[in-house]
């Protein structure tokens, strides 16, 4: 599908976004592992979250979702039943890789697959630990990289102490959710700090966990006990009408209800450093998650700034979005240590590029990241997702501050983390 974005006028508005993708993943995860009844509210009813959903089902767990509530009736750590078919993790490979974990402890074997772009991502990175801890997994393997669909026969599992070899979050709730099956202590060291949210949830559920340091500690066989779980909005889609209102003239956005976990929040920091003003007020803690309502307005004035190291995993997925506000900021902006982006739903670094390019910006490819030459105006032109949710709204960012109308093409996939992206845009932004 096609969707045209007009360069808007200036704006001001007060809104709220869909729930955090990550923790509406965990919580459906987590409650279908706990002991009783969950009720999850402001779960993100986006394509990736309906994947996790209809896995647990397809393993006998009942589940049912209307909108942002989800009832899920859990039956332990040890109540999932084999699947009859395989478990299609869509393009989700936050769903693909915490299952896997699940799955390592489970008497069981199952399939996991997924689309076109899900199975040109590596999953060697989980096969590592778990083939460790003592879970079968076969697939295809090329050049020594796992690639889905492939099959996990899950069993007796020991624990282990894992130093991740990259950042990632995914990987670390993996390790993290296979030593739930273990009878002792798992440790998982990160290089730096990841996204939380799943040793939260833990923490929240009963589970026996701590952390010190880099490293995560969590002790096997404790029992998770229902409780209601209320999902924040997500930072990452908040980020698009917050860079909208750094780089359209004269305007402001309140983003409210917005998840604020400082594993997050790398985002706000980076727009700072730009000169920008962004600002948190009611910070509140709700389910063990910090939570506000972020205001951003516009500069004129927007500086260039370098973004390497423990910042970046905190901002991973806001770096498309960034690199638009880049753009606008009169001279180099450099990300660096990014090499991850790679392999993300597509290869983030050549799509940023290749598609901002087309709009008149500069900009150029390095080998872990991008250099973005700011201050060119941007133009109308027909641009393309890839099927890249995150290029898709990012793109429409662009759009708004361009001198002439976008066409994106392929933009139905903003439905995977952002169902009603576009007419939330239009409703706030014109
Ligand atoms: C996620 C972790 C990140 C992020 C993804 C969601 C998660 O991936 O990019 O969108 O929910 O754990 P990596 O762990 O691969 O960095």
């Amino acid at each position: 599908m096609d969707q045209l974005i007009k360069p808007t006028k200036s704006f001001h508005c007060t809104l709220t976004v869909p729930g955090d993708k990550s923790i509406s993943h965990r919580a459906v995860m987590l409650a279908s592992l706990a002991e009783g009844t969950t009720e999850v509210t402001g779960f993100l009813p986006g394509e990736d979250c309906l994947s996790t959903i209809s896995c647990f089902q397809a393993m006998g767990i009942q589940i049912q979702q209307s909108g942002d509530h989800v009832t899920v009736i859990g039956k332990g750590l040890h109540g999932l039943t084999a699947p009859a078919a395989a478990l299609n993790c869509g393009n989700s490979g936050t769903t693909t890789r915490l299952l896997s974990g699940i799955l390592s402890g489970q008497p069981f074997s199952s399939t996991i697959c997924g689309d076109d772009s899900l199975q040109s991502r590596p999953m060697n990175r989980i096969a590592l630990p778990l083939r460790q801890m003592g879970a079968q997994i076969e697939g295809q393997e090329k050049n020594g990289v796992l690639y889905a669909p492939f099959t996990i026969t899950g069993g007796h599992l020991s624990p282990i102490t894992y130093a991740l070899p990259v950042a990632s979050a995914q990987v670390k709730s993996c390790v993290l959710l296979a030593g739930l099956y273990t009878s002792g202590e798992t440790t998982v060291i990160e290089p730096e700090p990841t996204r939380d949210h799943t040793e939260r949830l833990l923490t929240y559920l009963g589970a026996s966990l701590h952390r010190e340091g880099n490293a995560i500690t969590v002790s096997g066989k404790t029992p998770l006990t229902a409780k209601p779980i209320s999902v924040p909005g997500d930072i990452s889609s908040a980020a698009y009408f917050l860079c909208a209102a750094a780089i359209c003239q004269d305007s402001s956005v309140t983003v409210q209800n917005v998840g604020v976990n400082p594993t997050r929040t790398g985002l706000l920091t980076a727009l700072k450093q730009m000169g920008l003003s962004v600002t948190l007020a009611h910070e509140r803690t709700v389910c063990g998650e910090p939570v506000a309502d972020i205001t951003c307005s516009y500069t004129p004035n927007l500086r260039p700034i370098t973004l390497q190291g423990a910042i970046i995993p905190t901002l991973i997925d806001e770096l498309p979005v960034l690199a638009v506000v880049a753009c606008f900021a009169k001279g180099d902006t450099i990300i660096a240590g990014a090499q991850e982006l790679k392999v993300k739903e597509s290869n983030r670094i050549r799509t940023v590029v290749e598609e901002l390019t087309k709009l008149g910006a500069h900009l150029e490819e390095t080998e872990d990241g991008m250099i973005i030459h700011g201050g060119y105006p941007l133009h109308g032109a027909l641009v393309k997702s890839h099927m890249d949710h995150r290029i898709a709204m990012s793109l429409a960012v662009a759009a708004l501050a361009a001198q002439s109308p976008v066409t994106i093409a392929q933009s139905q996939c903003v439905d995977i983390s952002f169902p009603g992206f576009f007419q939330q845009l239009s409703q706030f932004i014109r």
